[in-house]
């Protein structure tokens, strides 16, 4: 074959190739407004930066006519590119071919991009879109599977992984999203379930429709599988660009500094003036976080999941951060079974990557009640206790409001090694609010008066007295467990110095196998 023709000859099986299922399929795949996977990874990745792996690969299937279909790629686009100039492997499951079904080849392709983003130490993105294990493919597609999630485990804490769900996920592959450290759903098309509603309808006879089963909607609000939920496929792959952004490119190196302009010394007065008088009142402690962090941008993770306790990356002064607030907007910012989890899972990932956490504290202790203690609030709580225990990156703490009871302890105190602790004057730091001790401290006194208006009448002027005393940030600073009580206005500034300060922090846990976490 002449030269030229041999030239020929690849630019032809690179176009069959990018053709993926044929023009059809790719027709059908817009028709239902989903992108190829070839266009999503387009839309990732810097413009030309993307280099593919193995676009001639197919899979050795001979049973079912199988070996009659050999397209090229099988079914899932690989390789590496970059975002925002940074290095990230890729993979793009193509629904096009055989529903985007996993091979064992197809698998191989996958841990191919995986095993170099680990050697490379950079990390991986995986967009999801297939119909499961291949099915003509048997066991060999199980194993496919298992050697990703293999791969997703060492992975683990080494560099980031991030998942986009934008068609079905169905089966054993959705653990190898939720194995990742972020997994975006769109709205439209896509759904994520161990079994779908043929077999729950068989099982267990509930009726119900994909959506409401694992649609984002149920995913980012009742399981929490979800950290992220976009309008549509753009959207979700511009928020990977986003979170990327934040990260570090593994664990050994650090986040990241972005770009700030905005004065580390912005003041804000509203802050003096914004903790209620009343100190049952809610209000939004998102508030409070738009106005200290850099440009007031925030980025919340898991936004309606327990939205008792609001986590999330930002900036201060250009370096990334992980926020952790109660919100005394929902349920008064109470600490239950799904915070806990959420919470705990989030400062264990910015502890994974070097990311300092800054924690704002209003909680009025854990949620009494049967539903919380027969689910565990007992080792839910413990997850984030551990959690914020065993974390080594820069910790600083500011108590805005309430901080009761154990939710004192958990919530990044000085006994968990918090680094920087402060606490606005607003702050009250107790055993429990003030009612409730006054209730256990004079329960002699009260069985003694009848009288239900002369009882409230004691119970308000002991609560004078035990506010006066303890519900104060005073008596913690007198021991020490505050570093400073400040001035709320000048939140931003005390964080960032705090930052800058601790940007050399060395800290080690004891060298183990691994933790025995409360799981
Ligand atoms: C082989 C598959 C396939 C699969 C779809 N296709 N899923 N081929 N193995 N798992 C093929 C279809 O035969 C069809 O081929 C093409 O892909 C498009 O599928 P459609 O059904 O036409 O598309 P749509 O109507 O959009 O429905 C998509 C779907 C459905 C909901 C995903 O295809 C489906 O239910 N598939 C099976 C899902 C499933 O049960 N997977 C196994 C899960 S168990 P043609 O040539 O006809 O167009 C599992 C275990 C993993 O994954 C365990 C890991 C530990």
């Amino acid at each position: 074959m002449a030269f030229e023709d041999k030239i020929k000859e690849l630019l032809g099986k690179r176009e069959l190739a990018k053709l993926g299922g044929g023009q059809k399929r790719i027709d059908a795949q817009h028709k239902k407004g989903k992108l190829t996977a070839r266009e999503r990874i387009d839309l990732l990745l810097d413009e030309g930066s993307f280099e593919e792996f193995d676009m001639f690969v197919t899979h050795r299937c001979t049973d079912f006519g199988l070996e009659k279909k050999q397209p090229y790629s099988d079914g899932v686009v690989t390789g590496y590119g970059t975002i925002d100039g940074r290095l990230v492997y890729v993979f793009s499951q193509d629904f096009t071919v055989f529903g985007g079904s996993l091979s064992m080849a197809y698998a191989e392709k996958i841990c191919k991009v995986m095993d170099k983003a680990m050697k490379m130490g950079a990390p991986v993105i995986g967009l999801n879109d297939s119909g499961g294990a291949r099915i003509q493919e048997g066991v060999n597609s199980l194993a496919g599977y298992a050697e990703i999630f293999q791969r997703n485990i060492m992975a683990s804490g080494v560099i980031p992984q991030i998942s986009g769900i934008f068609g079905p996920c169905a089966g054993g592959a959705v653990y190898s999203p939720a194995l990742t450290d972020f997994t975006i759903m769109s709205k439209e098309n896509s759904y994520m379930f161990v079994t779908g509603p043929k077999v729950v309808k068989t099982v267990t006879g509930e009726v119900v429709t994909e959506q409401e089963l694992g649609g984002a909607k149920s995913h980012s609000s009742k399981s929490g599988v979800t950290h992220f939920v976009s309008d549509n496929e753009e959207e979700g792959i511009m928020l990977i660009r986003k979170i990327i952004s934040f990260l570090p490119q593994n664990n050994l190196e650090e986040p990241p500094p972005a770009p700030c302009d905005d004065p580390i010394d912005r003041l804000d007065d509203n802050l003096n003036v914004f903790i209620p008088d009343n100190p049952n009142k809610p209000y939004d402690v998102k508030d409070i976080i738009h106005s200290v962090v850099d440009y007031g941008e925030f980025l919340e993770v898991h936004q309606n999941y327990a939205p008792n306790i609001v986590v999330g990356l930002a900036h201060f002064n250009g370096t990334s951060v992980g926020i952790v607030a109660n919100q005394p907007n929902y349920l008064a910012g109470v600490l239950d079974i799904n915070a806990s989890r959420k919470a705990a899972r989030f400062v264990r990932f910015c502890d994974a990557f070097n990311i300092p956490l800054v924690t704002l504290v209003d909680v009025p202790g854990f949620l009494p009640g049967t539903t919380q203690e027969y689910g565990g609030i007992i080792i839910q709580g413990a997850k984030l206790l551990y959690a914020y225990g065993e974390a080594t990156v820069p910790k600083v703490t500011i108590i805005l409001r309430k901080a009761y009871g154990g939710a004192y302890c958990v919530m990044s105190s000085k006994h968990l090694r918090g680094d920087l602790n402060y606490a606005w004057p607003t702050a009250e730091i107790a055993v429990m609010g003030p009612k409730g001790a006054i209730e256990v401290l004079q329960s002699k006194e009260l069985k003694n008066i009848d009288n239900e208006e002369e009882r409230e009448k004691f119970i308000v002027e002991q609560e004078k007295d035990y506010v006066e005393k303890f519900a104060t940030p005073y008596n913690a600073a007198k021991y020490g467990y505050i570093d400073d009580v400040i001035e709320p206005r000048n939140t931003r500034f005390r964080v960032i110095r705090a930052l800058q300060s601790l940007a050399t922090k060395k800290e080690l846990n004891p060298p183990k196998k691994h933790s025995n976490l409360p799981l």
